[in-house]
């Protein structure tokens, strides 16, 4: 079967990290809306030109932008699928569940002073989002992504304030989602501190016996 899996979790929580890896070993797909956003961002498409306000205010982009992304993603891909920032509030999982079946919610839990460090220390690769950390998973060599050899750079709201007005949105928008895939039965809490490598065996584990 063909599981369409949604991974929550706060702003820093190893979200890109697990479904980095996720698609390399198990074959997901993975749609990322922030990815996207950024990429529309970095273009200047009129979809970027609309959203960057927004993201660099640590502020959600207006549902209906977002929608209209993942309406088209979902169509073209095929296969096992991870969803990474999406949905981000209620009205968006319930647009969601309108074009398609979820099977499984994963949130990853992580405390919130963990949260600000992971994000301020954090380089981003500009051609294949990888994602790493000055201290807890540096590079090979500095600067560069150790996956394809691109440059790394720091995202703009990645600096402490923005990160903790994210925070603020993600309890205020997001953390109710939990609630949401809890009474449909379908939520597996993933504990998402300590090793990266750990984390991800608990959540192919939760998968595996899905
Ligand atoms: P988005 O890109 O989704 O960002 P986010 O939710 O804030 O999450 P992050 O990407 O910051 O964190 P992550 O959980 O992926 O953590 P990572 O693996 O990188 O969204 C950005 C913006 O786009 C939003 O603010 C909004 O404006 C807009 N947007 C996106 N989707 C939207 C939507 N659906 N609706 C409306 N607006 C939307 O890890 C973080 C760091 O920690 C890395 O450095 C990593 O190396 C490190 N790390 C990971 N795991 C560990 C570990 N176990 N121990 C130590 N360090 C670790
Ligand atoms: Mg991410
Ligand atoms: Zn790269």
């Amino acid at each position: 079967m063909d599981l369409k899996i949604v991974i929550l979790g706060p702003p820093g929580s190893g979200k890109g990290t697990q479904t980095e890896r996720l698609c390399a070993e198990l074959g997901f797909t993975k749609i990322s809306t922030g990815d996207l956003l950024r990429e529309a961002v970095r273009t200047g498409t009129p979809l970027g030109v609309k959203a960057k306000g927004f993201m660099d205010a640590g502020k959600l982009v207006p549902n209906e932008l977002v929608m209209d992304l993942i309406k088209e993603k979902l169509k073209s891909v095929k296969g096992p699928v991870i969803l990474d920032g999406f949905p981000r509030n209620l009205e968006q999982a319930e647009m969601l569940d309108k074009i398609t079946k979820i099977d499984m919610a994963i949130d990853l839990e992580v405390n919130e002073d963990k949260l600000v460090k992971r994000l301020t220390l954090r380089r981003t690769c500009k051609d294949c989002n990888s994602v790493f950390h000055l201290e807890f998973n540096p590079p090979k060599v500095a600067g560069k992504c150790d996956k394809c050899g691109g440059e790394l750079f720091q995202r703009s709201d990645d600096i402490e304030r923005t990160v903790r007005e994210r925070l603020r949105v993600y309890k205020e928008s997001t953390l109710p989602l939990t609630n949401y895939y809890t009474k449909k039965g379908i939520l597996k809490m993933i504990e998402g501190e300590g090793d990266i490598g750990a984390i991800y065996q608990r959540i192919v584990k939760a998968i595996k016996t899905k």
